[in-house]
C-alpha cells in the first residue's frame, strides 16, 4: 500500500540536546574550586539561592550565559584526596553547609573522575628524564583536549585557582605558564585567579595574541581589595589626603600555607598596593602583611588602618575590619568569570578581557580601579556579550 506523500504524518523534531561546557580547574582539588563546584550543583538544584554571583542579578539575564546545569567540571591537582572528602572537609571547617556535600555527592564524584595530575612537582620524573617545558605543556593540552571530546562539550575554558606561587626568578616558565600554554593550546579560554604568573610571561606574549581566545586575570578581588577599591575613591572624590594605609591579613587553609612563603606573598601584596596607588593617584605609606594562623583555616581576617587628613590639617583615622570566609567570597565569582569568559569566545571575542577587572585586584589592561566605575564596564561588556544590544544598560 503506497500512501501520498503529504498524509505522512510530519515527524516530531527530536530537540536537540542543550549544549555543555567544560570548567577545567587548575587546582581542582582546592577550597576555592571545591566551594565552586559544590555550589554550582547545589544552586543548578534549588537547594540554595545563588548569593554572590553577579551573572545571577538581573542585568545579566540578556546575555545569553551559560546555565550553571550546563556546567561540566574536571581539572588538574598534584594532591588525590577525592573531591567529596574534600568537600565533607570543608563542610566540618564550617566552609560548606552540613550535608551539602552528601546531597550533591552525584556532582562531586562526576567531578573528580575529571581531574588529572597535575605538576610539575620534585620527583615528578620518576627516575626517567626530567620532562621538558614543551612536554608538561603537551601532557595538559592532551588532558584538556580528551576532557571536551570525552564529554562532547561545545567550549571550555581554564581557570586557574591552584596554590599561589612565587614569581620566577629566571627566564623558565613556572607551573602556573604551563597551564595557560596547554589552555590556549586546547583552544580554551584562560581565567587566572590567582597572583601566580599564567600568561603574564613574555614568553607566552606571541601565544597569547595569537591564539584568538579570550583571557581574563590576574587575583580574584574578594575581601580587602575589594573594600580599598571602594574606599580609596571614596577618599579622593572628598578630597580628603590619605597619610598611611597599612594592612594586616589573618588566614589559614591552603592559601595561609602557600602564603607564608615571602615570595608568594609578595606576588599577592603587589596587587593589594596598586589598587591604592590607581585609586588614590600615588601609593600612600603604609604595607600590607599576610600571616598565617592555621587555626582559622578559611576564615580570613583582614584589618585596614587609614590615617587622613581632614580640613584644616586635622588627624583622623578609619579602621576596617573584614571577617570573611574566603572560599564562600572567591567560588561565586570563579562561577560568574566561567560563565563570562564561555559567553565572550562564543560571541568571538579575543585578547584581555579588560572590561572584567571588576573581578580582580590586578586587571589586565589599562582599565578603572574603582569599583563602581569598573562595574559600569562589566555591565558594557554584558550588553557586548547580549543578542540585544541596548539590554545592558550600558553608557551611550
Ligand atoms: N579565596 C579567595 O578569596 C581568593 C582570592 C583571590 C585569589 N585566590 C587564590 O586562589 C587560589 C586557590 O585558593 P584556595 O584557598 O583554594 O587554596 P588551596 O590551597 O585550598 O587550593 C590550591 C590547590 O592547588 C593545588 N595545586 C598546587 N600546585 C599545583 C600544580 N602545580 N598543579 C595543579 N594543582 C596544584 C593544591 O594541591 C590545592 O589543591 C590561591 O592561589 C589563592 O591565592 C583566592
Amino acid at each position: 500500500m503506497s500512501a501520498e506523500p503529504s498524509s505522512l504524518p510530519t515527524p516530531t523534531p527530536t530537540p536537540s540536546p542543550a549544549p555543555r561546557f567544560g570548567v577545567w580547574f587548575v587546582g581542582a582539588r582546592g577550597s576555592v574550586a571545591t566551594t565552586a563546584i559544590t555550589g554550582s550543583a547545589a544552586v543548578a538544584a534549588g537547594l540554595h539561592p545563588p548569593t554572590g554571583m553577579v551573572t545571577e542579578t538581573p542585568d545579566f539575564a540578556a546575555c545569553g550565559l551559560p546555565p550553571l546545569s550546563s556546567l561540566v567540571f574536571g581539572g588538574h591537582d598534584t594532591v588525590d584526596c577525592p573531591l567529596p572528602k574534600r568537600a565533607e572537609h570543608l563542610a566540618a571547617g564550617g566552609v560548606l553547609p552540613h550535608g551539602l556535600p552528601s546531597a550533591v555527592h552525584a556532582e562531586l564524584a562526576a567531578a573528580d573522575a575529571e581531574i588529572r595530575p597535575g605538576g610539575p612537582l620534585p620527583g615528578d620524573t620518576d627516575g626517567g628524564p626530567a620532562r621538558t617545558d614543551d612536554d608538561w605543556i603537551a601532557v595538559f593540552t592532551a588532558d584538556i583536549r580528551d576532557f571536551v571530546d570525552r564529554q562532547g562539550l561545545a567550549g571550555a575554558v581554564v581557570v586557574n585557582v591552584a596554590s599561589t606561587e612565587p614569581a620566577p626568578a629566571d627566564g623558565s616558565l613556572p607551573p602556573s605558564s604551563l597551564y595557560a600554554a596547554a589552555a590556549l593550546r586546547a583552544g580554551c579560554p584562560y581565567v587566572n585567579f590567582t597572583p601566580s604568573t599564567g600568561l603574564h610571561h613574555p614568553r607566552l606574549a606571541k601565544l597569547a595574541e595569537s591564539s584568538g581566545l579570550p583571557y581574563a586575570g590576574r587575583d580574584g578581588k574578594t575581601g580587602q581589595t575589594l573594600l580599598r577599591s571602594v574606599l580609596g575613591p571614596m577618599f579622593l572624590q572628598r578630597a580628603l589626603a590619605v597619610r598611611a594605609w597599612s594592612g594586616t591579613n589573618l588566614l589559614g587553609g591552603g592559601d595561609g600555607a602557600a602564603l607564608a612563603d615571602p615570595a608568594a606573598a609578595a606576588a599577592k601584596n603587589a596587587g593589594k598596593e596598586r589598587v591604592l596607588a590607581d585609586t588614590l593617584g600615588a601609593a600612600p605609606e603604609g604595607e600590607v602583611h599576610i600571616d598565617d594562623v592555621p587555626a582559622l583555616g578559611d576564615w580570613k581576617t583582614a584589618w585596614d588602618h587609614i590615617a587622613f587628613d581632614g580640613f584644616l590639617g586635622s588627624r583622623m583615622i578609619l579602621q576596617t575590619i573584614w571577617q570573611g570566609c574566603d572560599s564562600a567570597l572567591a567560588a561565586p565569582l570563579v562561577l560568574d568569570l566561567a560563565r563570562l569568559t564561555l559567553r565572550a569566545r562564543q560571541k568571538g571575542l579575543s585578547g584581555p578581557l579588560t572590561d572584567l577587572g571588576f573581578y580582580f585586584k590586578d586587571p589586565v589592561g589599562d582599565g578603572p580601579s574603582a569599583l563602581a566605575e569598573q562595574y559600569v564596564r562589566l555591565r558594557h561588556f554584558a550588553g557586548r556579550l547580549s543578542t540585544a544590544p541596548d539590554a545592558s544598560g550600558a553608557p551611550r
